[in-house]
């Protein structure tokens, strides 16, 4: 069967970068600026408009790594989906592990964001995955199974819903799990898709691989059956890591 999902590199910068650090972006949209994958960064908050500027009338598109869930209000620190928008966000990143450890995320708060994200037009990356201890209880699917209905909204569809698998044990760390892991988990995701919300939507939603990806692995975890590209923390953070990872997806899209 033809598969039209269109691959994906995405960078989360996590609290990472300054002012000084755009011209990774400008290098990014020159080296790649007849791209056939979408490559997306997730920049600190601060520098969503700076780097939406930047990027402007190049293949690469700016997203948020955070957001709350209500329109607006007394939510000291927090940015709604609208100011995500309006400094030039197309996407937002919701649940990362770091966000469900550091600040007690549950699947129903990533499932509020992301439905907020989703009803203001932009594509909700959401992410899921198992601890080291669930893995080796041998939890895994079920962990997966439980953060996918519990955290993605019954309105999701091939372009407004990215799923990102990020084993915790894997985030910067330098371990990766093998492609058989990863190809049975994202096997698992794509199976739970369309068993929710039937072949089509399941077959255009992107399911994207996220720990220590690296110049070095990245073409072998490309390879993997339903990888449709990844979510990079580290090796996102210069063009020198990020731009042969993207290369290797560009590979991939043959
Ligand atoms: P690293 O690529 O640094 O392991 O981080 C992965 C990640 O958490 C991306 O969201």
């Amino acid at each position: 069967m033809h598969i039209m999902r269109r691959k994906l590199a995405a960078g989360n910068w996590k609290m990472n970068g300054t002012h000084a650090d755009l011209g990774t972006l400008r290098t990014l949209a020159e080296t790649h600026d007849t791209s056939p994958v979408d490559i997306l960064i997730c920049p600190p908050a601060p520098l969503l408009d700076r780097a939406a500027q930047v990027v402007e009338g190049s293949p690469l598109t700016i997203g948020g790594q955070d957001c709350h869930p209500a329109a607006s209000g007394a939510h000291t620190g927090d940015i709604s989906v609208a100011m995500l928008a309006d400094a030039g966000a197309t996407a937002v990143i919701v649940g990362h592990s770091e966000r469900r450890t550091d600040h007690n995320e549950r699947n129903d708060d990533v499932r509020a964001k992301a439905n907020a994200a989703m009803a203001e037009g932009l594509m909700a990356v959401i992410c899921l995955g198992e601890s080291l201890a669930e893995r080796e209880a041998s939890n895994t699917l079920d962990i997966i199974a439980g953060q996918m209905s519990g955290s993605i909204p019954d309105l999701s569809t091939g372009e407004n819903l990215v799923i990102a698998y990020e084993p915790i044990w894997a985030i910067g760390t330098g371990k990766v799990p093998t492609t058989d892991q990863i190809g049975e988990v994202h096997g698992f995701i794509r199976t739970r898709l369309e068993r929710r919300f039937g072949a089509g939507v399941a077959r255009s939603v992107r399911v994207l691989y996220g720990g220590s990806v690296k110049p070095a692995n990245a073409a072998e975890i490309f390879a993997v059956p339903h990888v449709d590209g990844a979510l990079v923390g580290g090796a996102s953070l210069t063009a020198e890591d990020f731009s042969p990872i993207i290369a290797a997806l560009e590979a991939a899209a043959g």
